[in-house]
């Protein structure tokens, strides 16, 4: 019997994230890097942090900071986003934000919470990776969630089989790895299938604040909260993330739901890690409370120019025929090549010839299809890194 042998099934479903294995490869000197979804370090509020670091080791707080504390999170972090999570249309207390270790901890929560093996999961196609994997474990069915209503939810139910649609999942707002957001009748019409089919809505807030223009459109939990009033009749499920605004290394992310939701993760969190680490949130905690409103803005201006920067590259250096989303937020544009082109070979080729990475759209497709499509990220490079990634990447399309 091979050590492998003794892995329960759900490890046949999980592979090796492409963009990690990826991310590896780009410490190469010279590399011009749209690939990773992550924040410019540049821009951490890290004066802050070590402000409020110092604060929480430097005085009678210490004990608190270093103690082992509640799972439901800090309270006064707690407070904080019941404010926050108000100014966003979403009318919560206490009792209904549970703190988690980042987002990716919810959603690994929200499927175990949801699927047993078999159930379906809806989801975009393509949609974010990370949550393809949290779910998978779960050993799921995926279908493909059509927000314009096309689909009905006799059709979804029918597609289902002996499981049960347990759920969908959508990141409404500049979406990973898409940049695009759902409309505002995309959202109702979303939640009068939830509505039919009797399902939860996961919602990934994860980019939510990163709006550069137009109207912000309200969550899909501050509708659904409209039509019924009170957040302990809504199945929708928010996730949000402290990662993609202030840092991701801290690891604090958080849920709000209706109480029996949030108490069931309570239990899971028990189990799993006890409680995000305090310090973490304390230091979370003061640096929102400093500086969110004023870092907020700062973080539009910026990616808003390298969001610019790279449609206006696009633009001058796409060959004909390759198409991209014209995201309003967010961290990605996604490039849709010429039908039997490979996103993959064309990324072993940019690297090999001219150094620029991102990431092949593929794996972000439950299916494996999406050969033909990449991701590029604008997060962390400044307007000239990006023309100059933009424009080698049009050579490398044209030869
Ligand atoms: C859409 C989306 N959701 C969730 C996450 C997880 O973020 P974190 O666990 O850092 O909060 C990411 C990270 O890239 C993401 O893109």
């Amino acid at each position: 019997m091979s050590t492998k042998d003794l892995f329960a099934t759900r490890t046949t479903r999980m592979k090796a994230s492409e963009i990690r294995e990826l991310l590896k490869l780009l410490d190469q000197p010279g590399i011009i890097s749209f690939a990773g979804g992550i924040p410019d370090p540049a821009l951490f509020p890290a004066e802050g942090f070590a402000a409020a670091f110092q604060n929480a080791l430097g005085t009678e707080r210490q004990a608190q900071a270093l103690q082992y504390s509640v799972s439901e999170g800090h309270v006064p972090l707690r407070e904080w986003l019941v404010d926050h999570m108000r100014q966003i249309g979403i009318d919560c207390g206490l009792d209904n934000i549970l703190i988690t270790s980042g987002s990716q901890q919810a959603l690994d929560y929200l499927g175990k919470l949801y699927l047993s093996p078999g159930d379906t999961a809806l989801v975009g196609w393509p949609t974010y990776l990370g949550a393809l994997a949290a779910f998978n474990a779960y050993e799921p069915r995926f279908d493909r969630l059509g927000i314009n209503g096309n689909r009905r939810a006799a059709e979804y139910a029918a597609a289902a089989g002996e499981g049960a649609v347990k759920f969908a999942y959508l990141s409404p707002d500049f979406a990973n790895p898409t940049g695009e957001t759902v409309d505002l009748r995309g959202r109702e019409t979303l939640l009068d299938l939830a509505d039919e089919l009797n399902c939860a809505v996961i919602e990934d807030g994860a980019y939510q604040a990163l709006r550069y223009d137009g109207d912000a459109i309200p969550p899909v939990l501050a509708l659904e909260l409209a039509r019924k009033r009170s957040i302990e009749n809504c199945r929708t499920v928010y996730c949000g993330s402290f990662s993609k605004t202030l840092s991701p290394g801290l690891r604090v992310g958080w849920v709000v739901a209706a109480k029996p939701v949030i108490s069931q993760l309570v239990l899971m969190k028990q189990a799993a890690d006890l409680h995000s680490a305090t310090i973490n949130q304390m230091a979370i905690n003061e640096v929102a409370r400093a500086c969110f409103d004023t870092h907020i803005p700062m973080l539009r201006r910026v990616y808003g120019a390298r969001r610019d920067a790279m449609l206006s590259a696009l633009r001058e250096h796409m060959p004909d025929g390759v198409d991209w989303t014209k995201p309003e937020g967010g961290m990605f544009i996604w490039v849709t090549l010429l039908k039997g082109l490979s996103g993959a070979d064309l990324l072993a080729k940019a690297l090999e010839t001219v150094k620029v990475a991102f990431v092949p759209g593929q794996a972000f497709f439950p299916d494996g299809s999406g050969a033909n499509t990449i991701r590029l990220s604008f997060s962390n490079s400044d307007e000239a890194t990006i023309h100059e990634g933009i424009r080698r990447l049009g050579v490398v399309l044209r030869t």
